[in-house]
């Protein structure tokens, strides 16, 4: 009965996990990954190197790859019908982009640097440097697109075009548009950003220790994109929502702590990360909290389905509103006086442990360093 369900083409079919069968490259199922040493293997189809990443917490809409380009190569000219957002995770390089029109917008890219590829434009990436490789992790929504249109020709061979999103020259310069919602949700509109380290972030204090962010839109695509800042010495508020955040760290060393209701939330799951860590909390949904252990800030970047201009579900959006609002208020977030004291407790052992200080006296008063 069992061999039976495992050949039946009559149920449970998942036409991408079928693609992905057919690419010849490894497929990564882990918590958590490091993008710079992540084992790949020759893609065929893409060029370079490379291998899927699926996290625990990747949701039923995404999945991520980490592709690596030799010294002096290039990846083979593509397009699809689906989202994709790029981080580069090491060397230099450029990407075209091409308009529907025929005109290219190419763009130089280094280490942190994020793009969007506009959903169908023709593009191409290339690595700018004849003796180092240049790796980018990708995550993009093909899982989601691959089980409702099932043909690998509607994705990847389709004549539609999207013009608006792709043609605006300055989005391709470093340059974008700021669109002022509310802190924590305000959005800087473009196609590129080159450098996340030195991007000048508004305050969002409500997620704790003085933080700041923002979200960003990538060729008005409808994944979420934003990244996040807080300081050493510090740590930022617990809070959960379901699968699907691909958490990249960009700077700073730290780890999280990640926990379902009633569990003990220092002895359940923990990442350490430093640049180049990603991983995704799980459904559950998980809760999941940042601590910097580092001597400097540390950001990370986050690429997710439904962003903030479109949130594509109404769950998503319902996150956006109450993200930052206390679980005593209807929200989903724990304010630093609710939590477990072994939280802080362990915070301030890791912190000793390098002879670091902590600053969260001065976020929970009634906590003294
Ligand atoms: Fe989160």
């Amino acid at each position: 009965m069992g061999d039976e369900m495992d050949f039946n083409p009559y149920y449970g079919v998942f036409p991408y996990r079928d693609f992905i069968k057919t690419e010849g490259i490894p497929v990564i199922e882990a918590y958590s990954v490091d993008c710079h040493t992540v084992a790949l293997e020759p893609w065929e189809r893409l060029g370079g190197l490379g291998a899927y990443v699926h996290l625990a917490g990747k949701s039923d809409f995404l999945s991520a790859y980490v592709v690596e380009i030799p010294p002096g190569g290039e990846l083979k000219p593509e397009q699809h019908m689906h989202d994709e957002l790029m981080h580069v995770i090491s060397g230099r390089g450029a990407t075209v982009i091409e308009d529907p029109d025929g005109k290219k917008h190419s763009f130089e890219w280094g280490p942190t640097a994020i793009f969007g590829i506009p959903m169908n434009a023709k593009h191409q990436i290339f690595n700018g440097s004849g003796t180092e490789p240049a790796r980018l992790a990708a995550v993009t929504d093909l899982p989601i697109i691959f089980n409702i249109f099932h043909r690998p020709e509607f994705i990847f061979e389709n004549p539609f075009t999207f013009p608006e999103r792709s043609e605006t020259d300055r989005y391709y310069e470093g340059e974008g548009e700021f669109r002022k919602i509310k802190p924590g949700r305000h959005q800087w509109e473009t196609n590129f950003v080159p450098d996340l380290v030195n991007f000048e972030l508004p305050p969002w204090i409500a997620r704790g220790a003085a933080g700041n962010n923002i979200q960003f839109l990538l060729g008005d695509s409808s994944m979420h994109c934003h990244i996040s800042q807080f300081f050493e010495g510090t740590y930022k508020k617990a809070h959960a929502h379901n699968a699907g955040a691909h958490i990249f760290c960009v700077t700073g060393k730290g780890y999280s702590l990640l926990w379902k209701q009633g569990e003990n939330p220092v002895d359940a799951m923990r990442v350490d990360w430093k640049p180049g860590t990603l991983y995704a909390p799980p459904d559950g949904p998980t809760y999941h909290q940042h601590f910097n252990v580092s001597q400097e800030q540390s950001r990370y970047l986050v690429f997710d389905f439904g962003g903030s201009r479109y949130p594509v579900l109404d769950s998503k959006m319902w996150i956006y509103e109450n993200m930052d609002r206390s679980e005593t208020a209807g929200g989903m977030q724990i304010e630093y006086e609710d939590e477990d004291p072994r939280i802080h407790e362990l915070f301030e052992e890791e912190l000793g442990k390098r002879g670091l200080r902590s600053r969260m006296h001065e976020f929970i008063p009634s906590r003294t360093a």
